[in-house]
């Protein structure tokens, strides 16, 4: 018999799960307005609000923290990561940052203006945020099939290279600073790229004179998802994988909080010099200076060692597979939710879970909740809270999808764990008819509401 591929690691140090009781957990999701943002870790029990930056880092990272290098400029650090992000990505050039969106914030003050269009495949929230906030346009070109919430498409993160094409080719190449496309592609479900649409995008970008660019949060999740689906790749390491995908482009922005394994950090890479030095002004002015730019020398190592952990094919085999797992289990249970299963993360379709619930009451959040009375676990909506008010109307935009997201961190839940939320979601699911009413909105920010959003129930 085959052994199992089991968890490339052991505990050594644990932390306490906080219990609660549902009549508990009633009062406080109240005092916190139905907001599970709001909430104190201590008032959750599994907290799935994300997978970013709430990985459990290894004896190695912690050692290598012992040897950080906090010199200001030049620091050993800052080497050991330009070497392990030279190995891994084969990017020259690259500037530290202190997160994902502050990546974002450097390359897109370099290269994006006022007018601009940004194609790329359901832009993540802040990627989007930084480009809107230029008064430059994201333009989505993911496929349709990735609408298609239970179609099961291998690579359903993927760009349609022919609506690439039709913005490429009806705007002027001096309008389109850089293609940008995210992998896994977190908004459209945790979905993967496949290699041959990184390489059409390539062809095209070239065509086209345009940079392309991969926001690399869950880049090894989706070299492992490359390796296990597409023709020709199941021989390849996951570390040849990654060279091939970030061959064909120009460079990267990433948050190194999720798929490097560290609670906070980010950063750039470049392929052309010229670029990361302009670049490099604009790191000094918001990060600091280019050897250090928002990170400490023991992050520095910290990440470094993430970088080699995060691409290891027994590990990412071990935490997509718990992550399917999950949905496994909700499947079993009857729970509608997106399928293949995300790297990351599961989601629910609110809306098949809860038709009872109009739109305008917001389904999502509605079961958010329900998940946090029933066990104590923390999720989020994405649907129409988070999509905010158009800037121009203000009506809310419903876009038809009404999802909630367990994202399950790095190295940090069992598989008990996880069988103890599939089995409060299967709880809340064989009582769903006697939920009858959602919310109403009591008070909310102009932008990015769903993190300070007061709710009430109708
Ligand atoms: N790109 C993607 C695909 C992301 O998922 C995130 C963050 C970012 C960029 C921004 O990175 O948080 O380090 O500034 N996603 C988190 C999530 C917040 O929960 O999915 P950051």
């Amino acid at each position: 018999m085959e052994l199992p591929i089991i968890e490339p690691f052991k505990t050594k140090m644990v932390e306490q799960i906080y219990r609660s009781t549902r009549e508990q957990r009633v009062k406080w999701i109240n005092e916190a307005s139905f907001n599970l943002f709001n909430l104190r870790s201590e008032q959750v029990t599994i907290d799935l609000l994300t997978d970013s930056g709430t990985g459990a880092m290894s004896d190695r990272q912690w050692s290598a923290m012992m040897l950080g290098d906090e010199s200001y400029a030049g620091a050993s650090s800052y080497y050991n990561l330009k070497n392990a992000i030279k190995e891994i990505t084969g990017f020259n050039y690259f500037l530290p940052t202190h997160q994902g969106r502050a990546a974002e914030n450097v390359l897109f003050s370099t290269l994006v203006k006022e007018g601009d269009i940004v194609p790329g495949n359901s832009h993540f929230d802040t990627t989007k945020g930084h480009i809107e906030f230029r008064k430059a346009i994201p333009v989505d070109c993911t496929v349709d099939i990735a609408s298609d919430l239970t179609a099961l498409n291998p690579f359903k993160g993927n760009v349609d290279l022919d609506k690439l094409e039709v913005v490429l080719k009806s705007n002027a190449r001096e309008k389109i600073p850089l293609i940008i496309v995210t992998i896994t592609n977190n908004t459209a479900g945790g979905q993967p790229v496949s290699m041959a649409n990184i390489r059409g995008i390539h062809d095209l970008a070239t065509r086209y004179g345009v940079r392309f660019f991969l926001d690399s949060a869950r880049f090894a999740e989706n070299a492992w998802f490359i390796k296990t689906r597409e023709d020709g790749y199941s021989g390849k390491s996951i570390r040849e994988i990654v060279l091939e995908m970030f061959s064909y482009t120009d460079g990267m922005t990433m948050s190194s909080k999720k798929d490097a394994i560290v609670n906070m950090g980010g950063f750039i890479g470049f392929r052309d010099e010229e670029l990361f030095r302009q670049a490099s002004a604009y790191n000094i002015i918001y990060e600091g200076f280019i050897t250090y730019g928002g990170m400490s020398g023991r992050d520095m190592n910290a990440l470094a060692q993430g970088l080699n952990e995060g691409t290891d094919y027994e590990f990412l085999t071990s935490r997509i597979g718990q992550v399917a797992y999950l949905g496994s289990l909700m499947k079993e249970y009857g729970i509608p939710i997106i399928e293949p299963a995300g790297g990351h993360a599961i989601f629910i379709d609110s809306k098949s879970f809860l038709p009872q619930i109009p739109d305008e009451e917001f389904p999502g959040q509605v079961l958010a909740t329900e998940l946090y009375i029933e066990g104590g676990i923390r999720s989020t909506e994405i649907g129409a809270l988070m999509a905010d008010r158009d800037p121009l109307t203000r009506a809310n935009r419903f876009s038809g999808k009404e999802l909630v997201r367990l994202a399950v961190p790095r190295r940090v839940y069992t598989d008990n764990h996880i069988r103890y939320v599939a089995a409060t979601a299967r709880n809340v699911y064989e009582k769903r008819d006697l939920i009858k009413k959602g919310f109403r909105i009591k008070r909310e920010a102009p932008i990015l509401r769903h993190f300070t959003i007061e709710l009430e129930r109708v």
